[in-house]
């Protein structure tokens, strides 16, 4: 035999060595909740091993994760101050921009802050775009994003992250931050994002689900998951727009559509790992059906080696802790 595969498989080094994936800590992105009350700390059952923090407490949390190497965080505000346009996504005074603020005039540019950006939260119905007659409109909506994105800017993000899925939504954000001086802030766009059960702890953790008014999902918006071709579509139009980085959400369930994208646009690709696949692996591991480190690993693993350049994961904090990369 002349070829054999198993010669580079002998030993752990020589595996190392010859690996084809590899996974910077520097690609990491953990998501935080944040919450009005400063020292807080709500643990989430729904997340197990992830809390909301107040502000206070968040500080202190990332100043231990920078130590062990987590640069960026990917920010959600947990409001109860809710209204029909979603008013306090836009306040400075709000969680997330209290948070973002504290966070930026504390580590300065050693930390990447994302600020997700979105109207679920804030709306008192839970969609991510304003109702009209019963529907999500996705043409009013845009303004409401746009001056949340300005908003966010101004306390200091580095990252704009339009998560609502309107039609439209990176232009308006474009033009508004470089009308507003901000030209030199990103958009890192949720470009195919799917309309998913898998973020259902998320929900759970940011008091974000559709409620009382208008439709009971967010098909009307979000990607049909039997839909590949509408990735790349979604993610080119974003581009075309002026999205900086690319985003493909969940990220297990649609390692195709990761490479897809990869392959169709020229500048960096993010998955987000979401909170029903980080829900999954740690109840896999406290049933004892499988090792913590080794399923966070391989899962990081295949979505890196699907393609994308950048992951967002709720095992960004243990993986770099417990060196699990
Ligand atoms: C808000 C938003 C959601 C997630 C990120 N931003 C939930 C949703 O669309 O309902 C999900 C993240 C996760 O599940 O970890 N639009």
């Amino acid at each position: 035999m002349l070829d054999r595969p198993r010669r580079l498989r002998r030993t752990t080094a020589l595996r190392d060595l010859c690996a084809e994936t590899r996974i910077a800590p520097e690609s990491l992105v953990q998501p935080h909740f944040v919450i009005a009350s400063d020292a807080a700390e709500q643990p989430i059952d729904a997340l197990p091993g992830i809390a909301r923090m107040g502000v206070e407490r968040l500080l202190r949390q990332v100043e231990a994760d920078l130590e062990i190497g987590v640069h960026n965080v990917l920010l959600f505000g947990v409001t109860a101050q809710k209204d029909q346009a979603g008013r306090s996504g836009e306040d400075p005074n709000s969680p997330a921009h209290r948070a973002v603020h504290a966070l930026k005039s504390r580590f300065g540019d050693d930390l990447c802050i994302a600020a997700d950006v979105c109207l679920c939260t804030y709306t008192d119905h839970g969609h991510c775009g304003l109702l009209h007659d019963g529907e999500v409109d996705n043409d009013s909506s845009l303004p409401r994003l746009a001056a949340q994105a300005v908003s966010l800017a101004e306390a200091g993000a580095d990252l704009i992250a339009p998560s609502d899925m309107m039609d439209g939504r990176v232009r308006a954000i474009r033009d508004a931050l470089d009308l507003a001086g901000f030209e030199g802030r990103s958009i890192m766009s949720y470009a195919a994002k799917y309309a998913s059960s898998f973020y259902g702890p998320f929900r759970i953790a940011a008091d974000s689900a559709p409620k009382n008014a208008g439709p009971r999902d967010r098909k009307s918006y979000q990607m049909d998951f039997r839909n590949r071709k509408e990735a790349v579509r979604e993610a080119l139009l974003d581009q075309h727009e002026g999205a900086d980085i690319l985003m493909v959400k969940p990220a297990l369930a649609y390692l195709d559509v990761i490479r897809d994208v990869s392959l169709a646009v020229d500048r960096p690709v993010a998955a987000y790992l979401v909170s029903g696949e980080y829900a999954a692996l740690e109840l896999l591991a406290r049933e004892g059906l499988g090792n913590r480190a080794d399923l966070v690993r391989e899962h990081l693993t295949a979505v890196r080696r699907a393609g994308a350049d950048i992951l967002i994961t709720y095992h960004a904090r243990a993986a770099l802790a417990n060196r699990w990369l």
